[in-house]
């Protein structure tokens, strides 16, 4: 049985703070309350989550909750939202209705307030969740520093035009706002470990030194069945929760494998994150069921499309309105009703990857390139690689209001590769507004 719902509160001041990511290198990082990541939010399925964000910075801000199925008015867009001014506050309010791994970040000016750190995780938890021995929170994240350990931007004309489209992938690598550190877990246990990919534009490749894990749990949470393997891709803004055993003695990193994302100037290599030593044996109680749960099929693979969008790169430098949605920037797609089923075939006709990201609501991917995914699960982002078609599907609920989606990789997003659409009542007259997007430079 459920126990009553709570109320999770919480007070948040976003300022600029000094962050050491390692003993005697320190940053000026932007943040909430002057912790990189953010505080973690908990909270049970069903709970109301109570934010109050007070702005110190000096530019407005706003917060966007990952992968959370809330009212429009609280997914922190500019099209929903008027930012919060330095000075002023807001309160987030909202149901946390799905169990899983979950983050925020802001929506404001991204480029710059979520690479200098403007993230942190949201939990939510639920009494089905397999038993474990302990649970870590994993936000993988790079910085651009240079020499005194501040943030770079590009001042030339093609440094800019490259890091506009490559995205912004530094070579300081954090994990949980810190430079290698060291993961000490004891042996003959058992662990869930979430990890959140919450860079700008960074594709990284789990990978535990070549030892064997299972996938429990995606961006919209448990998965039916365990999945084992050596290496999985988060993009930014994924998610995938882990479990593991470890052995008394041994060592391990948690490290990206190369990926290549066809960047121009960023190379693929691999890159350690963080060293994981383990001590003494403790006995285990963890038990992780072959079943996690079911997941229903919300269409078949053949199902009929009902729009199509498409993802491209045209080599326009000189206006610079090169990424796109369906050959525009910032568009304003077709509004969808409330209860009709979306079935989307997203492609990217681009020679580099992106990851596709739905504000508000998860989807099931249906197929790739014409194949079925090897597993179901809910999404909310998904990979789509160069030259290639995902379908997609997913069910507007009542929930209306205006919603986006982007690109993750920042720069891309912020270069144009983002659209608004309407969820709509059919039952009330619409009308469609004008784009009241704003754009940062
Ligand atoms: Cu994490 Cu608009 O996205
Ligand atoms: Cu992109």
């Amino acid at each position: 049985m459920k126990n009553q719902t709570k109320i999770s509160e919480y007070n948040f001041e976003a300022s600029e703070f000094n962050w050491e990511i390692t003993p005697g290198k320190t940053i000026k990082a932007w943040g909430f309350n002057k912790q990189l990541p953010g505080p973690v939010l908990r909270a049970n399925v069903g709970d109301t989550l109570v934010v109050r964000l007070t702005n110190n910075l000096k530019e407005a801000t706003a917060i966007h909750w990952h992968g959370i199925r809330l009212p429009a008015a609280m997914d922190g867009t500019d099209a929903m939202q008027k930012p919060v001014k330095p000075g002023e506050s807001f309160e987030y309010r909202f149901i946390v209705p799905d169990a899983g791994t979950f983050w925020y970040h802001s929506h404001t000016n991204e480029t710059i307030q979520m690479e200098k750190g403007m993230y942190g995780a949201l939990i939510v938890d639920d009494n089905n969740d397999p038993v474990v021995d302990g649970e870590r929170i994993f936000l993988i994240d790079d910085m651009k520093l240079n020499d005194k350990n501040e943030f770079t931007k590009p001042s030339w004309f093609l440094s800019k035009a490259i890091e506009r489209h490559d995205g912004r992938q530094g070579n300081t690598l954090l994990i949980n706002g810190k430079e290698n550190p060291v993961v000490n877990v004891n042996g003959g246990q058992t662990e869930r470990w979430r990890f959140i990919n919450s860079s700008s534009a960074r594709y990284f490749v789990l990978h535990l030194g070549g030892k064997e894990f299972k996938i429990i749990a995606s961006d919209g949470g448990l998965l039916e069945h365990p999945i084992t393997v050596r290496e999985a891709l988060i993009t930014p803004g994924e998610r995938i929760d882990i479990v593991l055993d470890f052995k008394e003695g041994e060592t391990f990193p948690i490290e990206s494998l190369a990926y290549s994302r066809m960047t121009m100037l960023v190379r693929p290599k691999q890159e350690t994150f963080a060293t994981v030593k383990v001590g003494v044996s403790k006995p285990t109680k963890a038990f992780i069921p072959e079943t996690l749960r079911s997941i229903e099929v919300l269409a078949q693979q053949d199902a009929a499309v009902t729009r199509k969008i498409k993802f491209s790169v045209d080599p326009r430098i000189r206006d610079q309105k090169d990424f796109r949605i369906n050959d525009g920037v910032h568009v304003n797609d077709k509004p969808v009703m409330v209860g009709e089923l979306q079935v989307w075939e997203v492609s990217n006709t681009s020679r580099m990857d992106h990851p596709f990201h739905l504000h508000g609501f998860f989807f099931q991917v249906l197929e790739e390139n014409g194949k079925p995914p090897a597993y179901r699960a809910w999404k909310d982002t998904v990979n789509l690689k160069p030259q290639s078609t995902v379908k997609i599907a997913w069910m507007p609920d009542n929930r209306p209001g205006t919603w986006m989606y982007h690109c993750h990789i920042i720069e891309h997003h912020a270069a144009g590769m983002m659209a608004h659409f309407d969820v709509i009542d059919g039952s009330k007259p619409y009308e469609q507004k004008p784009s009241t997007h704003t754009h940062h430079h």
